[in-house]
């Protein structure tokens, strides 16, 4: 296991010297979802590429920033972009915007993907909010991140995602008339999309929604002791389901058609949190 206090020391000393204010709210904003920053009153932001020790983003749609801004008086901290291990780091480095969020005094985490359709009653354009996980592809990784798990840590994960947090997100919803999905989000590892085949035994064997992030940044935010809950944009259809060949341009298209059902959502839970 690596001692991440030390290993990005430079980075946290970076923040406890140049951070606005305390922030209460992470929130990770995925794939062509990072517009929303623009939409709340942004006290400080920070380039990624700026930052001592910080991996660059290597995929178009993910700006690299962090954002100290506010909303509805809450105290927000957002990351626009995300660290992904399809494209070659490490999942220690993956990890690096909840280990912040963690540092700077974040008790809670909102994790946003873009992710394909897996479920039949799904369609591009939908939100789906997570309910469980499913990282059996990338067991390993996550054990040699968190290490085996005590039973204090283990206690921890119990309440994985948060049940408190995700009601509060079902009301939020319910509040502003949008229709939430509820399912599984299946981690594969990418980088490509999945297989037909692929996409059929992930039914099969339970997922609601595939994508290629989120999962070990909410085991380890939980880990943390940080209230973690996540929603999936659902851009796609998931391979086979449609005739449609599957391109990241039309993940970005999607995730920017609902931009506008995705900040009032987001704003709301900020609001009820
Ligand atoms: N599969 C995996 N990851 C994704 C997809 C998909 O269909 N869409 C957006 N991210």
């Amino acid at each position: 296991m690596i001692d991440l206090n030390f290993k990005y020391k430079d980075l946290i000393n970076f923040f406890k010297d140049n951070s606005p204010f305390k922030p209460e709210l992470a929130i990770i904003l995925g794939s062509g979802l990072g517009e929303f920053a623009e939409s709340v009153n942004t006290k400080k932001t920070f380039l990624t590429s700026s930052l001592p020790g910080y991996p660059s983003s290597t995929i178009e749609g993910h700006a690299g920033k962090i954002h100290f801004s506010e909303y509805d008086g809450k105290k927000l901290l957002l990351f626009q972009g995300r660290i992904h291990l399809y494209e070659g780091y490490k999942i220690y480095e993956c990890i690096l915007p909840v280990f912040i969020a963690y540092k700077t005094g974040c008790k809670k985490i909102l994790i946003t993907n873009a992710a394909g359709s897996v479920n039949l009653n799904f369609h591009p354009g939908d939100l789906m909010l997570i309910n469980s996980f499913n990282g059996i592809n990338i067991k390993k990784e996550l054990t040699n991140l968190i290490g085996l798990a005590g039973v204090e840590e283990k206690n921890r994960i119990l309440d994985f995602p948060s049940s408190s947090f995700n009601k509060k997100i079902i009301v939020a919803a319910l509040q502003e008339k949008i229709e939430l999905k509820e399912g599984v989000y299946w981690y594969s590892k990418g980088p490509s999309y999945e297989t037909p085949a692929e996409i059929k035994m992930t039914r099969l064997c339970g997922g609601d929604a595939a994508g290629m992030s989120s999962v070990h940044e909410a085991v380890f935010s939980s880990y943390l002791g940080m209230e973690t809950s996540a929603i999936s944009c659902i851009t796609n259809y998931g391979a086979g389901i449609s005739n449609a060949k599957l391109s990241h341009s039309d993940v970005t298209e999607t995730a920017n058609l609902v931009r506008e059902k995705f900040e009032r959502l987001v704003k709301r839970i900020i609001s009820s949190v």
